[in-house]
């Protein structure tokens, strides 16, 4: 189910401006990337060509490769929605469905994807990829009200129980935790050590703490100036890029001599 993921000459455009530059990433099946580098230099749009969302942005494009198991997503005849469909995206800010039961929140995606399910299979799907989301215990007793009922912490689990529900390949997570309190960040990041066992997930942080937490491997961005594009500096096993990281611009960014 999870997916390994080859990025290849990829360069990625808003319109004639080339936001990114020429990255060359592989990326592990069940295991955490994060990703780091000062705010502009292209974390979120890299983030975002992972699963075709970039071209949404009207002038949104990428020369170069991104494949899945080989399987190349720009490539001739690939539908983005499908795509989307394979590699789920939580992001900065948890964005339920505010009107929609917590209930079918979950359920959304997936009575979406495979049409009409018995009551009783689907209750039972809702049930597992809450416990999966460390949020049942929180909610099983509340599953109609609405989605916006929840805290913070809770709606973003509810957000990432939306995208494990309909059992992507890979799961993309843009700060997911930035606007959640210290306790609800241990439980999402609780959260992405099991998750892990069955996606691939890369995560973009600024919180260096946590991406010396979670991940396995961790990639540096950096960029040389303003209207400049963003490029992959360093990528590394994660204990090696916070402890001998190879390039001096890496070096500086974690210990916060800029950024
Ligand atoms: N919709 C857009 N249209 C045009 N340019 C954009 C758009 N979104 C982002 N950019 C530009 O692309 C570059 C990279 O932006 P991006 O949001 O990917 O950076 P980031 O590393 O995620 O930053 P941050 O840490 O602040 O979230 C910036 O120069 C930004 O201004
Ligand atoms: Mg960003």
């Amino acid at each position: 189910m999870a997916k390994q993921i080859d990025v290849s000459d990829l360069n990625i455009y808003y319109g004639s401006f080339l936001a990114v530059e020429d990255v060359n990433m592989m990326i592990e099946p069940r295991s955490v990337t994060a990703l780091i580098g000062p705010s502009g230099c292209g974390k979120s749009t890299f983030l975002r060509s992972l699963n075709r969302m970039h071209e949404v942005v009207p002038g949104g494009r990428v020369t170069g490769k991104v494949a899945m198991d080989g399987q190349d997503l720009y490539g001739d005849g690939v539908d983005p929605v499908n795509v989307r469909r394979h590699v789920g995206m939580v992001f900065q800010r948890p964005n339920p469905f505010p009107t929609m039961s917590i209930y079918d929140n979950v359920a959304a995606g997936v009575k979406l994807n495979s049409g009409r399910m018995r009551k009783a299979d689907l209750d039972e799907l809702v049930e597992k990829t809450l416990r999966g989301a460390n949020l049942w215990e929180e909610v099983k007793d509340r599953l109609n009200r609405p989605g916006s009922s929840l805290s913070g912490g809770q709606q973003q689990r509810l957000c990432i129980a939306r995208a494990i529900a309909v059992k992507p390949a890979v799961l993309l997570m843009d700060e997911p935790c930035s606007a959640l309190d210290p306790i609800s960040t241990v439980a999402i990041e609780d959260l992405m050590y099991e998750l892990k066992k069955e996606f691939t997930i890369v995560i973009v942080t600024h919180n260096m703490q946590q991406a010396a937490r979670v991940s396995d491997r961790t990639g540096f961005f950096n960029i040389a100036g303003t209207g400049k594009p963003g490029k992959l500096i360093e990528m590394d096993r994660t204990q090696r890029i916070f402890s001998n990281p190879q390039v001096k611009a890496t070096e500086d960014y974690i210990t916060g001599r800029f950024g």
